[in-house]
């Protein structure tokens, strides 16, 4: 079960060597040119002579930027949250809350000054306060198992900035780690962490398909990507990172165990269960033969044949025979830092491979030649869709015609959030089970690491690129990070070619035959937005469908953090 690699007790220094390569030789950093003027992130003038990010010093204030519109535009504080994203997708943001917090707490010496950086983490921390309690956990309880999960990730990322924050600016000898008042809330985001992932992990059930996660308890079996990947990541993430929990609200007791009058805590930090539940979870979905001919993971597998009515009957087909080949952005993201963090648990090479061959396989399916790393040239025809995306840009299906839910609006800024868990600096040291992991092995992967997220930061910088020309004048990014400026039916290309089986539930609605009730709920079309897109012939194809959210907001923030945090060049 864990890797064949023995730990090893030698230190050696050659990691220290990869981390230094890291900061390094990045795509961005070898092809620097200046832009001439140098604005400081507080100027008021504006932040970038065009889109371009040649110069990477310009993509942490058009971060601090985007981060600015989505919490002014956006986040109503007497609420405590996004008042126009739905449950889900505010878990997610509020993830990227913390992501950015952590980005401003290890960015301070490239911030104007000490004062405004700590202003920026005080005023957003405190807005992240205010999510928590405006979170509506109530409601997330009763919601679908992947619903669950982004709350497990989202109070994790917050306990990691806390700690973060803690040993970078307020570590003493008297408090090695760290005084700052935040970590009075580390018990509170600890708590719900927990209780959403035991909540979640009632959906793994091993009565059909030898396992993996269930997405829906109130649809007909459905095993999708999405729940199990989130499974992975969250498990593992539990594992690394929940601190550990006494507060037994709401069941009063902790437990059997402790029932059984063993002194247990509700919840132990590094809990062997956690591990195990990652690992299995892997096993099962790496098994599961859910990617396509590209390498992508499709959505997920049906059990053909299974009946509402017999749900029990034994005789009856239990294998998940009947795949959705539809494929979405963040079906490849999340996997990515459950495989990130299952490397770190396990030291097993093996997982960081299987990220790096899915991470290329995207990026060719954007269009983009990873080989000599560049964009497809530009011809005088619409660009192609190549599967998931055209022009090196990734996309949606749904971005080219412009009919992409609230759910959809969410995707993209997901996949290159976990990118940057993913390819983030690997630790000096692991601490395995049954030892500390340093020294040469783990020195190689590191290498090998860096030198592979490295080739990925041209093409992030060209997306961030796409992302920030879909801007308006008051800075809010549009969903179709790729849009042609100009629109007029014929400029572009809006096909976007599913393949054969490929159910867009994402975008379009579940299908009747997936509920599980006869009732027919007949689906809200937006055919009638689409019409009046058609009518006024929108401008700005970016004003299209549900127009600029919060949720294309978000993904803006989160490209341009990959950005920021991957193609170092400090
Ligand atoms: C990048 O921009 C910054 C600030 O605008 C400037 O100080 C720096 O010299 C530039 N770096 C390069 C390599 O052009
Ligand atoms: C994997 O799924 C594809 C698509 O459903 C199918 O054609 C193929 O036979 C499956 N492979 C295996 C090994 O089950
Ligand atoms: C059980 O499933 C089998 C195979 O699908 C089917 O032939 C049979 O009619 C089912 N039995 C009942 C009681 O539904
Ligand atoms: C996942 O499966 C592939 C083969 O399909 C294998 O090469 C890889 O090592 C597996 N990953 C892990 C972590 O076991």
């Amino acid at each position: 079960m864990f890797p064949n690699r023995r730990p090893q007790m030698i230190l050696l220094f050659a990691y220290i060597f990869n981390l230094i390569g890291f900061a390094r030789g990045s795509p961005a950093a070898q092809e620097q040119q200046s832009l001439g003027d140098g604005q400081m992130f507080n100027d008021q003038k504006p932040l970038l002579p065009s889109n371009s990010f040649t110069n990477r010093t310009h993509a942490l204030p058009a971060f601090v930027n985007a981060l600015d519109v989505l919490q002014s535009s956006y986040f109503e504080v007497w609420q405590g949250n996004w008042p126009n994203g739905i449950d889900w997708t505010k878990a997610v943001i509020g993830t990227y809350l913390s992501s950015a917090l952590l980005t401003i707490s290890t960015s301070f010496d490239a911030l104007s000054s000490q004062k405004d950086s700590e202003n920026l983490v005080n005023k957003y921390f405190s807005h992240l306060i205010a999510a928590y309690f405006g979170q509506d956990a109530f409601a997330l309880r009763q919601q679908a198992y992947d619903d669950m999960l982004w709350v497990v990730l989202g109070w994790l990322e917050s306990v990691k900035f806390i700690n973060e924050h803690s040993t970078n600016h307020y570590s003493s000898s008297s408090s090695p780690g760290g005084d700052w008042y935040a970590q009075d809330y580390i018990p509170a985001f600890a708590h719900r962490a927990r209780i959403f992932w035991e909540l979640a992990s009632q959906g793994w059930d091993t009565s059909l398909c030898s396992g993996g996660m269930i997405w829906n308890p109130y649809l007909v079996p459905y095993k999708n990507a999405i729940t199990n990947e989130l499974y992975i990541s969250a498990s593992i993430s539990m594992y690394l990172y929940f601190p550990g929990d006494k507060n037994t609200s709401p069941f009063g007791f902790a437990g059997p165990t402790e029932l059984a009058g063993v002194d247990a805590p509700p919840g132990r930090s590094h809990d062997p269960k956690y591990l195990a539940a990652a690992i299995e979870a892997y096993r099962w979905l790496n098994n599961s033969n859910m990617t396509d001919a590209k390498g992508l993971y499709v959505d997920g597998y049906h059990i053909s044949g299974w009946s509402r009515e017999q749900p029990q009957n034994r005789s009856h087909n239990t294998r998940c025979d009947a795949r959705n080949e539809m494929v979405y952005t963040y079906n490849q993201g999340v996997l990515l830092s459950g495989q990130r963090g299952l490397y770190e648990a396990t030291g097993a090479r093996s997982y960081l491979e299987d990220g790096h061959k899915l991470v290329a396989d995207v990026i060719s399916a954007t269009g983009w030649d990873l080989k000599h790393n560049k964009a497809p040239p530009r011809t005088n025809t619409p660009a192609k869709w190549q599967g998931l995306g055209r022009s090196g840009v990734l996309e949606e299906a749904c971005d080219a015609p412009g009919f992409c839910s609230q759910d959809s609006q969410t995707f993209k800024g997901i996949f290159f959030h976990h990118l940057t868990i993913f390819c983030s600096v690997l630790p000096d040291h692991l601490v395995l089970p049954d030892g500390i992991f340093v020294g040469k092995e783990l020195a190689d992967d590191s290498k090998l690491h860096v030198k592979l997220c490295n080739r990925y930061g041209r093409w992030i910088r060209h997306n961030a690129e796409a992302a920030m020309a879909t801007k308006d004048a008051e800075g809010r990014f549009g969903m179709w990070w790729g849009a042609p400026s100009r629109s007029g039916e014929n400029d572009f290309d809006s096909e976007a070619e599913l393949p054969d089986h490929a159910v867009d539930y994402r975008n379009t609605g579940v299908p009747q035959k997936w509920k599980n009730s006869e009732k027919s709920v007949p689906r809200v079309v937006d055919e009638e937005v689409r019409e009046q897109d058609r009518k006024v012939g929108a401008r700005d194809l970016n004003d299209r469908g549900r127009g600029r959210t919060v949720e294309t907001q978000s993904g803006g923030v989160a490209v341009l953090r990959a950005l920021w945090e991957l193609t170092d060049t400090r």
